[in-house]
């Protein structure tokens, strides 16, 4: 851990030269002059270095190796080498020794924190607190270009509703609403609010759709309608690209059989023309070659026209446009202003982004940026705000006089690279702190460690050296979950109970008659209903991060109130899936009819109910979303609205009164829900429209006052429009999308 203060300082303000004026509000906030200085370097190049901007290699190693393809001006871009003296080497190839000096954009996936890892990015959304995530953002930034990288691939914005799909951990969950506000947090964050060398473009992913995934199989086609586009999957790249996201990233599915990356009206259409996007957009991963694998295209020239067609910029890792985009121009197939289109787009990044100026970076004094204490301390914030309390029955907070010896147990009790979860490339084992490090550190000589499974998918039938360990202790501390190879990319689950034996870990803990603390880190919701009567409190760490340790000890010991809240419905078993608080109003919702298990004490009963539920599990999930518990206790009272009528361009003033009536201070996330009664079309249930967290002391209360636009209530209905349908309308001010009183308004 690096804690020389000055020197951090001294290293910040050199990398905080600016090389700009403050970004302007629009788009990617182009201005004249860079335009100006696009143009003029479009002017002086050859089709072929044109060409050779479009294309991004993965350049891990020796640059020696790619030393005549950047010299020549066939690269614009790589990804993959983060280390500093190397990427200035790269940079010199480029700037000195190619014919035109045009710096290259490096590009990383630096999704949740760069060496300081921040918790993934589901449990970010979890905190409902995207100044924070921004701050995480930002931090992440600094880090990383401080190594010379400046184009991250993040922030992935796939609504996933399907925790079978591992990739849930790399977004924000199943809203759109907070998927829309964590996205513009990240970019802020990323991209800084002024353009300068700590700038790092975001990347808004995955264009579009990924996250629907038939069956949670990662890569698999979708089906979206254009309406559940608009509606649903849309909004939150539009917000990014408002919020001046500079690049976009499509992405490896087939929607409706047409694979993104050839999606002439996704990309083409909405994103540039409706949009406005002038922001640099790129494939995914060999996502051009693939539309030959998806039967789009017999060869990766007629998918290298697709892509360009479309409107993609940049060919990541396919060397389609490489090898093919030249003599497509040549033979009139493809027209040399959609090439000089994709090249602005482009040079404007590298130009905004200051490259020019600033190619290299000091690699001398770049590791003087990693893990400052302030980034370790931000990282622990986020990791404490991510965690969600999701049982306890006055087990927690730990009282740490009164516990003597504490046993810590469980496979992801001391699993520094794990608890990083995925898309940690740059997280290092060394500078992560665990829980049993943070607890050993805490309390030294009380701390017995038995883990009773080496990993979650170790299978045991005795735990004779746990239960042993248990009884001698006064409190069992269990860290149970999946590693972080169980999710993200391409690892998707069938079945999201708990791997291996940990289940019955906990079953012969619980039988001790000890205290149990269960704490998961997962990188989805797992199906955890039948260890919910196993423990005495159970909270949700998703994958924490760097700080996951000491983050975890403040919560359990009660230095920290839990506020977290569930980014994503939890449910009772995965034959639920897709469960989501936002489904559409049914024609026969569910009424509390009878469930199997009833069937047999009413012998005969043929007819059961008809309405929409499992006879099995019935109609709800094991945790609705925005829940999570407190110490404390909020309660919610007198909600009121300042009129019973609005017109289309009004603001809704909703106010109530939230009281801590527990015994400690705690912050509760505040969330609105509006329900549209009558539409052009079925309507959700409810929709996030606000969420907010406000601190409160024991004893204290505070009269919330919300507004909420009308405009927020526009959608996209029947006759293809987004625009607000005049009817009654139903809004809750509640501690998560299943309680609270609903009041009533209309628009006119
Ligand atoms: C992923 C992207 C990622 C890219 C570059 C792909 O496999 O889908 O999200 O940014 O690789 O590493």
């Amino acid at each position: 851990m690096k804690t020389n203060r000055n020197l951090f300082l001294a290293v910040l303000a050199a990398v905080l030269t600016a090389c700009g004026g403050p970004r302007p509000a629009s788009t990617v906030g182009t201005t004249p002059e860079v335009e100006r200085r696009v143009d003029q370097l479009l002017a002086k190049m050859t089709l072929a270095e044109k060409i050779g901007q479009m294309n991004q290699i993965s350049a891990g190693g020796d640059p020696a190796n790619y030393a005549e393809a950047v010299r020549g001006g066939q690269v614009g871009s790589i990804l993959n080498e983060v280390d500093p003296v190397r990427l200035n080497e790269f940079q010199r190839i480029a700037v000195e020794e190619s014919r035109l000096g045009i710096p290259l954009l490096v590009g990383r996936d630096v999704i949740h924190g760069f060496h300081t890892v921040f918790p993934i990015p589901l449990g970010l959304a979890a905190t409902f607190d995207p100044a924070l995530v921004e701050e995480g953002a930002r931090i992440a930034a600094l880090e990383a270009t401080a190594q010379g990288i400046r184009w991250t691939f993040s922030p992935m914005l796939d609504i996933a509703r399907d925790p079978r799909w591992g990739r849930m951990a790399e977004g924000s969950g199943e809203d759109t609403w907070l998927d829309a506000r964590m996205g513009e947090a990240m970019v802020r964050g990323y991209q800084g609010t002024q353009w300068d060398t700590t700038s790092m473009a975001a990347c808004i992913k995955h264009f579009v759709g990924y996250g629907a995934a038939e069956g949670g199989r990662d890569y698999n086609s979708t089906f979206l309608t254009e309406r559940q586009l608009r509606n649903i999957y849309l909004p939150p790249f539009e917000a990014a690209v408002k919020a001046g996201a500079l690049t976009l990233m499509t992405s490896f599915n087939d929607n409706d059989g047409v694979p993104s990356t050839g999606n002439r009206f996704v990309v083409k259409d909405i994103l540039r023309d409706e949009w406005g996007f002038d922001g640099l957009v790129v494939t995914d991963w060999n996502s051009m070659g693939e539309m030959i694998s998806h039967g789009f295209g017999s060869d990766r020239k007629e998918v290298a026209q697709q892509a360009i067609e479309a409107g993609v910029d940049m060919d990541m890792m396919t060397y389609g446009y490489i090898s093919h985009l030249e003599e497509l121009v040549r033979s009139g197939a493809v027209k040399e202003s959609a090439i000089n289109a994709a090249v602005r787009n482009i040079l404007r990044i590298k130009v905004m982004l200051g490259l020019f100026e600033h190619p290299y970076v000091d690699a001398a004094a770049a590791g003087a940026v990693q893990y400052a204490p302030e980034h370790l301390d931000a990282a622990r914030r986020s990791a404490e705000e991510s965690a969600v309390l999701l049982k306890n029955d006055g087990t927690l907070p730990l009282d740490a006089g009164r516990v003597r010896t504490i046993l810590v147990t469980g496979p992801m009790a001391d699993a520094p690279h794990d608890q990083l979860g995925t898309w940690a490339f740059d997280g290092q084992k060394e500078h992560t702190v665990t829980p049993l490090a943070a607890l050993r550190e805490r309390f030294p000589g009380r701390v017995v460690y038995v883990p009773g499974l080496v990993n979650s998918r170790q299978k045991r039938d005795r735990f004779d050296d746990v239960v042993a360990a248990a009884r001698q202790a006064d409190v069992i501390l269990a860290f149970l979950g999946e590693e972080a190879i169980l999710s993200g990319e391409a690892h998707s689950l069938a079945d999201l109970n708990l791997k291996g034996s940990q289940s019955e870990l906990l079953a012969a803990l619980k039988a001790t008659g000890k205290p149990v603390v269960a704490t998961v880190m997962a990188g989805r919701p797992l199906t955890i209903e039948r260890d919910l009567p196993n423990c005495g409190a159970l909270l949700y760490a998703f994958h924490p991060g760097t700080m996951g340790g000491p983050a975890l000890a403040n919560l359990i010991f009660g230095d920290v109130t839990p506020s977290g809240k569930t980014p994503v419905t939890f449910l009772r078993t995965v034959g639920q899936v897709p469960m989501y608080y936002s489904h559409n109003m049914t024609g026969r919702p569910y009424q509390g009819e009878m469930l199997l298990d009833d069937i047999e004490a009413e012998a005969g009963q043929t007819s059961l109910g008809n309405t929409s539920y499992y006879l099995d599990y019935g109609a709800y999930p094991l945790f609705p979303f925005g829940f999570g518990l407190s110490y404390t206790r909020f309660t919610y009272s007198d909600p009121a609205l300042d009129g019973t009528t609005y017109a289309r361009d009004g603001v809704i003033r909703a106010s109530c009164t939230l009281s801590n009536t527990g015994g400690c201070e705690g912050t509760e996330v505040v969330q609105v829900y509006v329900r549209d009664l009558v539409g052009s079309l079925t309507r959700p249930l409810k929709e996030l429209k606000h969420f907010e967290r406000v601190t409160l002391q024991a004893g204290e209360s505070c009269r919330l006052e919300i507004e909420i636009p009308v405009s927020e209530l526009a959608f996209w209905g029947l006759d293809g429009t987004k625009k607000v349908e005049p009817g009654d309308f139903q809004l809750w001010i509640s501690g998560d999308s299943a309680s609270g009183e609903a009041l009533s308004f209309s628009v006119r």
